[in-house]
């Protein structure tokens, strides 16, 4: 929570003014604001932990050789409405031990998360099986058991291929629910997952870093979650409240098999 802070105050201090702009693609920013949260948050775990691994999207996986414990740190998640601007960007940072039976599919067994949207004053935590806290009450999931009334948010992503199957697939979906949404920022709509703001949130193609600590958020919430490794480290992911997750998932997979065929 400290670490998660210390990036937060990072955030607030660049956020509106001109910012550097480390490299642009297409469809995607980094920014030295992005490098800055995550020394903050490096310097901050490690001053506590010195031994622990960390693997972080930005510098790669350092350290932790003499140990079990692996932090996994987004330092900021929603760079791109970070640059233009938009209010909806959080840090996320997740501590797993490695060794240990794996959940969800990440390395090891998710410990604690923390994510937090300083913007909002939004921080979200928990800690394996203890359940799930926004700023300090217990969070639930949405009570929701139709799809016509489900609030559903997703991602494009910034491959090609990703974005052109989200455009086919999101179609027949956007038909279904009550409202479809993009947002922008991966670990912060997997919360809002958690404390029923969102009913379900999908992506294709996230990496360890977008999800480790909300998918751990939204378990001990209630959440349903689903995670498919695609390739190491990368997830097509969907959490939402139980009610729905059959009829969410046959329609993803549905989709899925439509634009494979
Ligand atoms: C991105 C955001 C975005 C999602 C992308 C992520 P970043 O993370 O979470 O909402 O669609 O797939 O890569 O680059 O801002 O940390
Ligand atoms: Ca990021």
């Amino acid at each position: 929570m400290a670490a998660a802070r210390t990036a937060g105050a990072v955030q607030k201090k660049h956020y509106g003014k001109l910012l550097n702009v480390d490299c642009k693609m297409r469809n995607d920013i980094k920014l030295e604001v992005d490098r800055l949260c995550e020394d903050a948050i490096i310097n901050s775990i490690l001053q506590v932990f010195p031994t622990h691994g960390i693997l972080s999207e930005e510098r790669g996986l350092t350290g932790g050789e003499a140990s079990e414990y692996l932090w996994i740190i987004d330092p900021l998640d929603g760079t791109v409405n970070f640059f233009y601007g938009l209010p909806y960007f959080c840090t996320s940072i997740a501590c797993y031990r490695l060794g240990a039976a794996a959940t969800g599919g990440l390395p090891g067994e998710a410990v604690c998360a923390a994510v937090y949207a300083p913007l909002t004053g939004d921080l979200f935590t928990a800690e394996a099986g203890a359940g799930a806290e926004l700023n300090g009450e217990e969070l639930r999931v949405a009570h929701i058991d139709r799809l016509a009334e489900a609030m559903i948010a997703t991602g494009f992503g910034s491959t090609e291929a990703g974005i052109r199957k989200l455009c086919d697939g999101g179609a027949t979906l956007a038909g279904k629910v009550r409202k479809l949404r993009c947002l922008g920022a991966a670990a912060y709509d997997i919360c809002n997952v958690a404390c029923g703001r969102l009913s379900g949130f999908f992506e294709k193609g996230l990496y360890n870093w977008d999800v480790a600590a909300a998918a751990l958020i939204a378990t001990e919430a209630g959440a349903k979650v689903r995670m498919h490794e695609i390739s190491p480290g990368r997830w097509d992911f969907l959490a939402c409240a139980p009610g729905i997750f059959d009829e969410l998932s046959a329609l993803l997979d549905q989709s899925d098999t439509q634009s494979h065929s």
